[in-house]
């Protein structure tokens, strides 16, 4: 109907940070809020969808019975979590701040103090949206992108290599956008277009994107 464009799809968002333990009691993490993909999950779920939201850790909370929230903390069970559900989807959002590295060995301790210099062994996460876009058939993909150089140019980038249908791509160069931040500033970036947005409230960037996505629904 009208009023609910996405009444009888499903939506998989994820949002937030993650945490790469280091030992019992410390991690690695980033400054995400989860603000956006919340969002994101709130206007799908008001626009009829069924939401699995798979977030890292945040303070926010939602009540709503269309939103199922799945809490991981890690980029490995966020990954899992995903691919428990993305064959069933729609459409797939990542919205997600994983982090790109995590300690080799967890130390079963804390690590004491000792020596004046420490070294973390670091290796690669699974990049989540690449295993997606991989596996995709019939879903559309939708990622986000911060860059602080040549935006458009590596934006299109991942939207390639990741097979994305199009890239939300976070303008850097704004005093209101980015994280913790209730404003965002965004451009779609498709493969041969792009459309620039202005600074709005997180909420509002959250109706774009997902009015794109009920375009894209339709097309
Ligand atoms: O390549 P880069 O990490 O900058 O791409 C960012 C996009 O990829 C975001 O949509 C983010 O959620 C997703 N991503 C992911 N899994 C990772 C790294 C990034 O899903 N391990």
């Amino acid at each position: 109907s009208e009023n609910l464009p996405l009444k009888g799809k499903k939506l998989l968002i994820t949002a937030g940070p993650t945490y790469e333990a280091i030992d019992p009691v410390r991690f690695i993490g980033n400054h995400s809020s989860g603000k956006m993909g919340f969002e994101l999950a709130k206007k799908a779920a008001d626009f009829g969808a069924e939401v699995i939201l798979i977030s890292g850790p945040t303070h926010l909370e939602i009540n709503d019975s269309r939103i199922n929230l799945i809490r991981v903390v890690s980029t490995g069970e966020m990954y899992t979590a995903v691919h428990n559900y993305f064959e069933d989807v729609d459409v797939a959002i990542a919205a997600a701040a994983v982090s790109d590295y995590t300690p080799k060995n967890v130390a079963t301790q804390k690590i004491k103090k000792a020596d004046e210099n420490l070294s973390l062994e670091l290796t690669k996460t699974p990049d989540i949206l690449l295993s997606m876009g991989k596996k995709k058939t019939h879903q559309k993909l939708i990622g986000f992108a911060l860059e602080t150089n040549n935006e458009l140019v590596h934006a299109r980038e991942k939207l390639l290599k990741k097979n994305l249908d199009f890239i939300v791509l976070n303008s850097m160069n704004d005093a209101g956008a980015g994280f913790k931040k209730d404003t965002n500033k965004v451009t779609l970036v498709y493969k041969d277009s792009e459309k620039a947005f202005d600074l709005k409230s997180k909420a509002e960037v959250a109706t774009d994107i997902i009015n794109e996505i009920v375009h894209l629904l339709d097309a």
